[in-house]
């Protein structure tokens, strides 16, 4: 099956996806779930694409300043702006499918994934634990590194201490872990942690 197939569904995310990061993070994202699908073939590709591609546009209909207040802050991971943001997403995920003329067990099972994307530590299924793992191996990129360090004014040395040991407690299947740590051996080397990754500073 083509890309194209899904080329309705970005141009209806397009006005979505210019909050929080999110026209790099879901780009990112979904093709990292193209690679997580290559080793997981029992997966539905089109489910796990079409909620990867749509889990974040919440974000776009959820308070600026919120954000930075909340969903960065000490409580972030229980912060009503996160979970708006997945309601949110789920709203108009559902309506993006309808209107692209996916099948209702497909829009059902994308808004599910979508609705617990962020808060549930759980994954439902197959298809739901590679939406997470896609969802969270940017932040191993030098790109996710770079983002982050702004949003949280830290170094990166002090962001990859933190992040490395997702890998083992956060990610769920393996193909997952073995990307995550490929992406950090990259982001180390190449913004060359031997000189400059020091971990008590923090970025201006
Ligand atoms: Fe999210
Ligand atoms: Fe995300």
């Amino acid at each position: 099956m083509g890309e194209e197939t899904y080329d309705a569904v970005w141009a209806a995310a397009r006005p979505y996806l210019r909050a929080r990061k999110n026209d790099i993070h879901v780009p990112m994202a979904f093709d990292y779930a193209e690679r997580l699908l290559e080793r997981h073939p029992e997966a539905d590709r089109d489910v796990v694409l079409l909620a990867v591609l749509l889990h974040d546009n919440g974000w776009a209909v959820v308070d600026e300043e919120a954000i930075y207040a909340e969903a960065f802050g000490p409580a972030m991971m229980e912060s009503e702006v996160r979970i708006a943001h997945e309601r949110e997403g789920a709203r108009i995920a559902a309506e993006i499918l309808d209107a692209t003329g996916w099948p209702p067990a497909v829009r059902d099972e994308v808004v599910e994934i979508i609705a617990g994307h962020d808060t549930r530590t759980e994954a439902l299924s197959r298809n739901d634990e590679l939406v997470k793992d896609a969802d969270a191996l940017w932040r191993f990129s030098i790109t996710g590194t770079a983002i982050a360090c702004d949003w949280f004014g830290v170094t990166p040395g002090v962001y990859v201490d933190r992040t490395e040991p997702q890998i083992e407690r956060r990610l769920f299947t393996e193909a997952a872990r073995e990307i995550a740590r490929a992406e950090l051996a990259h982001t180390r080397r190449v913004l060359r942690f031997d000189l400059l990754g020091d971990r008590d500073a923090v970025s201006s």
